[in-house]
């Protein structure tokens, strides 16, 4: 039957959306599958049903595409969407709530504050230790986000995330190696792909590196130690199933550089799929191609 790409939507990552997207639509076209564009911030999803569609895969990024609400409307609707149902994504979406469960759970993140304006950021920067990461609690690609390294940044590192998102997070910064790694399948059977590490200049992996510069080195294989590799491997399948993830996701994890300790900073249901994008990198590394990979989410697509 026809399939639905969604792809854009209204948030603050649409632009990634729509290169996710147009990525998955060619690759789902490519093996053969009536795949159509479908782009929530214009149209209607109740159009869905009325046009026929019979499964939906879910490339919107952010807010309304990848915090529930679109998949609560899929249910409505009766049609099969790919990845994390309703509660899942809407946990993941919320790094605070996510952190909530995860320490709940005894897996490790970084410690952190939740602000409502800039004098608490300066307080929260007291407790937590320079450097300090301020950031929107429902955002993206680093949209928002700044490194707080003295007390005199915070006033304006609130003010930016705040303009994302009222809940605004100060994390502590955990200096080390920073990787990330997907993870495929349902909640019970979840599986870790390989572990990218990732090397920005300057240590800054930004909106600009994430989608557009060159200059930002992956490796994969990770090249850490095999006990490292797969330590991480089973914290994220841990993180991915304390938030009852399901179909697919890509936790983002630094190594702290003192005692090689695994922190998990947050994991994303809807991962990116652009050319520059890191699920698709280490579907690779483990022999799974890009068109592949979308095969067999689509096929993953569930009520
Ligand atoms: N939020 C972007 C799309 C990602 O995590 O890949
Ligand atoms: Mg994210």
């Amino acid at each position: 039957g026809k399939v639905a790409v969604l792809m854009g939507g209204s948030s603050a990552e649409r632009d990634v959306s729509l290169m996710s997207g147009s990525g998955v639509l060619q690759a789902l076209r490519a093996r053969g599958v009536d795949a159509h564009s479908f782009d929530p911030a214009y149209n209607n999803l109740g159009d869905l049903k009325r046009d026929g569609y019979s499964r939906c895969f879910i490339a919107l990024h952010g807010r309304h595409g990848e915090d529930g609400t679109v998949q609560g409307a899929l249910e409505l609707l009766g049609i099969p969407y790919t990845g994390s149902g309703v509660l899942a994504s809407s946990i993941a979406m919320d790094k605070i709530m996510t952190k909530r469960l995860w320490r709940a759970e005894g897996l490790p993140t970084p410690d952190w504050r939740l602000v409502a304006n800039a004098t608490e950021t300066e307080q929260a920067l007291q407790a937590l230790g320079a450097p300090m990461i301020v950031k929107p609690a429902r955002e993206g690609s680093t949209i928002g986000l700044t490194k707080v390294t003295d007390v005199a940044q915070c006033a304006q590192a609130y003010a930016l995330a705040s303009r994302y998102d009222p809940e605004v997070l100060c994390e502590q910064f955990i200096a080390g190696d920073e990787t990330t790694c997907p993870v495929l399948g349902e909640a019970a059977s979840a599986q870790a792909l390989p572990v990218i590490r990732i090397v920005a200049p300057q240590g800054n992996y930004d909106y600009e590196h994430k989608y557009f510069t060159d200059d930002t080195q992956y490796h994969c294989p990770s090249g850490l130690p095999e006990a490292e590799e797969q330590a991480i491997q089973a914290l994220v399948v841990q993180a991915f199933r304390t938030l009852g993830c399901r179909g697919w996701a890509r936790a983002d994890i630094m190594i702290r550089a003192t005692d090689r300790q695994p922190f998990l900073l947050e994991i994303n249901t809807s991962p990116g799929m652009t050319g520059h994008s890191l699920v698709p990198m280490s579907a690779r590394a483990a022999g799974v191609s890009y068109e592949d990979l979308c095969l067999r989410l689509l096929a993953q697509a569930t009520l």
